[in-house]
């Protein structure tokens, strides 16, 4: 397998991990690690043995923004160019549910990285914000878009256009992260969720992820439609047989991801 520079992938059964592993930035997402976080969740996504990635970053920060250092010199022209920040919509296209496990500082970039997984663990020191507008720049990596939708409009704007950082209570509250857990037990506590989800069948969480993602995305109508439809085609698969009759039978579902 590939070796990445900025992040590590560990294996823990049918979970795949990826930690970033910037520490003198406190995970600042250059370029660099955009490509290999990009790189491990494509890989873990084609793997038949992995039913759920985790994300985390360190106990300090998850990631304390895109690299401000990077960035700082650059014009308009390099930006187009190189459609700065574009590789993330490959790990938005993930098909495996993705988990963040987020304690310390999730900032500007950080935080909308925890924004594109699925749904967010915090850890009781976890922080949030959108400072960008100290930096006189805007979101870029979709936090505009993903936050608005998940907290709704009076939180995203007051967030963004003040740059305040809101503490895992609050991020709790507002609905921007799924549950808090002790800092000392968050690692484990995502192991133990992705691992829950990854014993389902993978084919249904996927189905399953694509339709919420259809309500986060779209309007409601086209999203019903989309749900009618999936909901019938899972009616194609032996794992909805299998899930249905061994509730019937009053026994542990054996699923074959087919
Ligand atoms: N980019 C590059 N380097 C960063 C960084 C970032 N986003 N955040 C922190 N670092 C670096 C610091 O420069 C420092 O490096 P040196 O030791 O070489 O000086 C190192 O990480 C440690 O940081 P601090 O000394 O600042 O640590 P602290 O504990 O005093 O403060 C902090 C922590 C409050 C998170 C502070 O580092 C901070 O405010 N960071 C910037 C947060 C920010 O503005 N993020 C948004 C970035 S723009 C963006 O993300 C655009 C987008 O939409 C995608």
């Amino acid at each position: 397998t590939h070796f990445y520079e900025n992040i590590l992938l560990e294996r823990h059964g049918r979970v795949g991990v990826i930690t970033l592993n910037r520490p003198k930035a406190l995970n600042a997402l250059n370029f660099a690690t955009m490509q290999d976080v990009v790189g491990a969740a494509t890989q873990l996504d084609a793997d038949p043995e992995i039913g759920a990635i985790v994300i985390t970053g360190s106990e300090r920060a998850f990631a304390a923004g895109a690299d401000i250092k990077e960035m700082s010199t650059m014009s308009y022209m390099d930006m187009y160019l190189k459609d700065w920040f574009a590789g993330w919509d490959t790990l938005a296209a993930v098909r495996t549910p993705v988990i963040a496990a987020v304690s310390g500082h999730a900032l500007g970039g950080g935080c909308e990285l925890a924004l594109i997984c699925d749904f967010i663990i915090a850890s009781d020191t976890a922080t949030f914000g959108q400072p960008e507008i100290k930096l006189g720049v805007i979101p870029g990596m979709g936090g505009s878009q993903r936050l608005t939708r998940a907290v709704g409009k009076a939180k995203a704007m007051e967030m963004i256009l003040t740059g305040r950082t809101i503490d895992a209570v609050e991020a709790e509250r507002i609905g921007l992260v799924a549950r808090i857990v002790p800092a000392t037990d968050l690692l484990a506590d995502a192991l133990a969720t992705a691992a829950d989800i990854a014993a389902k069948s993978a084919p249904i969480a996927m189905l399953a992820k694509e339709v919420v993602n259809a309500a986060y995305e779209s309007m409601l109508s086209g999203g019903i439609h989309l749900e009618r439809r999936l909901f019938h085609s899972v009616f194609a698969t032996d794992d909805q047989s299998e899930g249905m009759a061994a509730f019937i039978e009053k026994r542990p579902p054996v699923f074959t991801n087919r």
